[in-house]
């Protein structure tokens, strides 16, 4: 059983994350820790908070984390655009039961590490200001991160903030800056594997033909999330970014790795969030970090349309 913590920022794709995970046989969610991104952190715990009561996952603590990156107010803009208001628009699901917890993320996430006689794996699929504290507050649970599979960046395709930059690079550059630094075991999901990883409409179709409560409320938000980026980015197809995080624990083959050294930009305004990977070993600097490299998008889908339809079951 792996055992994880997902730090989120929900979000469509950060709700899919979280659904996939509460169904996979070999994972268990220790905790959910939320940040701000794709909304106020407010909304991003409520709406995390939301998307477990609705999937009957009731035993999964979630510990709201920092309302703001670490030195730069949150950019609001993007993430209202591409995910509603709330940072969850489309189908309307009923407000949580689920109290949140009183310890903040960070301690809890530095508390569980320190606690834990196993390793825990990670799973960030926001801005990382929550993990950049708690590595900078106690940086002796690195010894306790197994991995730490993070959504985020861009490479080898263009940014989807700037030319240069991802949204969740982008929103807290210095605390990415700080993750990369780190020393620990890094797999990095970019823009490169996601936006070929995506959803047709015959793909939304059968997860809503399988009629189960969970999959038609995915396909309700997928149908919001397709619809936002076909006005926004002419896109027509809908990428499910954060999932992949999730996805590759179940089955490693869906994302081809390349070992690589990669840094954050976060002082040029052009380039302001770019993960700058010295591909060819130019620098010398030892690799720090897994990019993804490619992906196997049908292995991806039907992994997500097998687990939404099944029930959850306490792990
Ligand atoms: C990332 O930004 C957010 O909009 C998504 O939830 C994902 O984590 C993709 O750039
Ligand atoms: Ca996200």
């Amino acid at each position: 059983m792996k055992k994880v913590i997902i730090d989120c920022d929900p979000g469509h794709d950060d709700a899919i994350a979280l659904l996939l995970a509460s169904r996979a046989d070999n994972i268990k969610i220790l905790g959910v820790t939320t940040v701000a991104g794709n909304s106020e952190v407010y909304n991003t715990t409520r709406n995390a908070r939301k998307v477990l009561d609705y999937a009957d996952v009731f035993d999964v603590p979630v510990y709201r984390g920092c309302e703001k990156p670490l030195m730069r107010n949150l950019y609001r803009l993007t993430g209202a655009i591409i995910h509603g208001e709330d940072g969850l628009g489309g189908p309307s699901i009923p407000d949580p039961v689920t109290p949140i917890e009183k310890e903040h993320a960070v301690d809890y996430i530095i508390r569980t590490l320190k606690e834990s006689d196993e390793k825990i794996t990670l799973i960030p699929t926001g801005p990382l200001t929550n993990i950049a504290m708690a590595l900078t507050k106690a940086p002796e649970i690195k010894a306790k991160i197994d991995k730490i599979i993070i959504m985020g960046g861009a490479i080898m395709d263009a940014g989807n903030i700037t030319s240069a930059a991802e949204f969740n690079m982008y929103v807290d550059p210095e605390a990415a800056k700080i993750v990369f630094a780190s020393g620990c075991n890094i797999y990095l999901n970019t823009l490169d594997v996601s936006m070929k990883a995506v959803f047709y409409e015959e793909d939304i179709e059968r997860l809503r033909l399988q009629g189960d409560k969970v999959s038609v409320i995915v396909a309700q938000l997928l149908d919001f999330f397709a619809d936002t980026h076909v006005k926004h980015f002419n896109f027509r197809a809908c990428p499910v970014h954060d999932a992949l995080c999730v996805g590759i624990l179940i089955d490693e083959s869906i994302i081809e790795y390349q070992k690589t050294f990669v840094d954050i930009s976060v002082n040029d305004p052009l380039t302001m969030g770019e993960t700058v990977a010295d591909l060819w070993g130019i620098t010398g600097n030892e690799p720090n970090c897994h990019i993804s490299v490619k992906v196997d998008r049908e292995k991806f889908v039907n992994m997500i349309i097998n687990h939404m339809r099944k029930p959850y079951i306490k792990k």
